[in-house]
C-alpha cells in the first residue's frame, strides 16, 4: 500500500474540514504530528497552489477554488455544531423535493438533507416551478418527522423563513426581508423561496413526514432568468463573483438554525423574528383570491399573529386573519 506523505494527510484533513478552520494543535495531535511538521506541511501545500488561510487564534481554512457542493465539508461543518444528519449531494437531479420522498418512501425514519447543482424539475408553490439553473443557485431539501398536527406544520414554513434569514445572514452578512409566507427578498426581487410538504400517513391519517424544499438565487444564471422572472427574480450576488464554499457553509447554516428552531421548547420563539422581518406589515395589498369572477380585494396589513396568519383590514373596514394564500404589494 502507498505511504501517504504528510503533506497529503494534512490535505486530507483539511479538506474534511473546509469552510471551517481547524488549529494547527488540533491537526497535530490528529496526525501524531509536531507543530512544527505541521506548519512546514501548511508551508509545502501553499506553495503546491493551495488556497489555506491562516488565521491568528483560529487555525487553518482549506478554500476550495469553486462554490461546489460536498457533503463530507457539510457533514464535518454540522459535527463542528453537535449535529448529525446525513446529507447526500447530487450533480442533477428532477426536484430536491420529489427525491426526499422517494427516500422516505423507502422507510426512512431518520431526519435526512439532500441538495443539487441543479433540478430539471424544480418546483414552486401552487403548482408553480421553481427555476434551478446549474451552480448558481442551492436547492435544498430537508426530510423531518414531526410530532405535530398539520396545523403545527404550517408554522414550519414561517419558521423555515426565519431559519433561512438567520442562515443568509451569518453566511454573507446580507439582511433579506421577509414577504408572508415565505419568500424572502432583497432590494425588491425575490431572492429565495420555500416548499413545505406534508405527508399523511394512509393508516390513521397522522402526519408521518414533513419535506422542506428551500432554493436560494445565489449568482446570475449563467443564461439570465427567464423572461416571466425578470424584475420579479432576484440573487443574493448580482456581481456573479463566486464566494469560495458559500453553498456548504449556507445549506450547514440553513440546517443549523433550522434545527435551533425546531427544537426550540417555544415553537412559536422565532414569530417575533418573522413580524420584525416582514416587508408586509404597514403595507397595501391585494389579496390574491384565485377566481376569475370575484372581484380584486384590496386591504391593509395590520400585522402577524402568533400562527404566522397574515392580520389584513379589507376597504370596508372589516379584519380578517389569512392563514395561506398569496398577497400582491399596491404600495409600501
Ligand atoms: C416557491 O417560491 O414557490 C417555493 C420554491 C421552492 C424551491 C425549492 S428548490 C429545492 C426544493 N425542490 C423543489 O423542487 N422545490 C424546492
Amino acid at each position: 500500500m502507498k505511504k501517504t506523505s504528510t503533506r497529503e494527510q494534512v490535505l486530507a484533513l483539511l479538506e474534511e474540514n473546509s469552510c471551517s478552520y481547524i488549529s494547527g494543535q488540533e491537526i497535530a495531535d490528529k496526525l501524531y504530528l509536531t507543530r512544527a511538521a505541521v506548519w512546514k506541511a501548511i508551508k509545502a501545500l501553499q506553495g503546491d497552489g493551495h488556497d489555506i488561510e491562516a488565521v491568528t487564534n483560529k487555525g487553518y481554512r482549506l478554500n476550495t477554488p469553486h462554490d461546489s457542493l460536498s457533503a463530507a465539508a457539510v457533514t464535518a461543518m454540522l459535527k463542528h455544531e453537535g449535529l448529525n444528519m446525513p446529507i447526500k449531494i447530487y450533480k442533477e437531479i428532477d426536484s430536491t423535493n420529489d427525491e426526499l420522498r422517494r427516500i422516505a418512501d423507502s422507510g426512512t425514519s431518520v431526519e435526512f438533507a439532500i441538495a443539487a447543482d441543479k433540478q430539471l424539475n424544480g418546483r414552486g408553490r401552487r403548482g408553480r416551478s421553481f427555476y434551478s439553473p446549474v451552480d448558481t443557485g442551492l436547492y435544498m431539501s430537508l426530510l423531518i418527522h414531526p410530532d405535530l398536527t398539520l396545523t403545527g406544520a404550517t408554522l414550519l414554513t414561517g419558521m423555515t423563513a426565519v431559519a433561512v434569514m438567520d442562515a443568509i445572514k451569518e453566511v454573507t452578512g446580507i439582511d433579506v426581508s421577509i414577504k408572508w409566507v415565505n419568500d424572502l427578498y432583497l432590494n425588491r426581487l425575490k431572492v429565495a423561496g420555500i416548499l413545505t410538504e406534508a405527508f399523511t400517513s394512509i393508516e390513521d391519517g397522522s402526519l408521518s413526514h414533513v419535506i422542506v424544499g428551500i432554493g436560494i438565487n445565489l449568482y446570475p444564471p449563467h443564461k439570465d432568468f427567464p423572461k416571466e422572472l425578470k424584475g420579479t427574480a432576484g440573487v443574493l450576488f448580482p456581481s456573479g463573483t463566486v464566494e469560495k464554499n458559500l453553498r456548504n457553509r449556507l445549506f450547514a447554516a440553513v440546517i443549523k438554525y433550522f434545527h435551533k428552531y425546531y427544537t426550540a421548547e417555544d415553537k412559536s420563539a422565532f414569530i417575533e423574528k418573522y413580524r420584525a422581518a416582514s416587508c408586509l406589515i404597514g403595507s397595501y395589498v391585494k389579496v390574491n383570491t384565485y377566481s376569475a369572477t370575484e372581484p380584486q380585494k384590496y386591504a391593509y396589513v395590520t400585522g402577524i399573529d402568533d400562527k404566522c396568519r397574515l392580520m389584513i383590514r379589507y376597504e370596508t373596514g372589516e379584519n380578517d386573519l389569512l392563514s395561506g394564500g398569496e398577497v400582491s404589494v399596491v404600495k409600501y
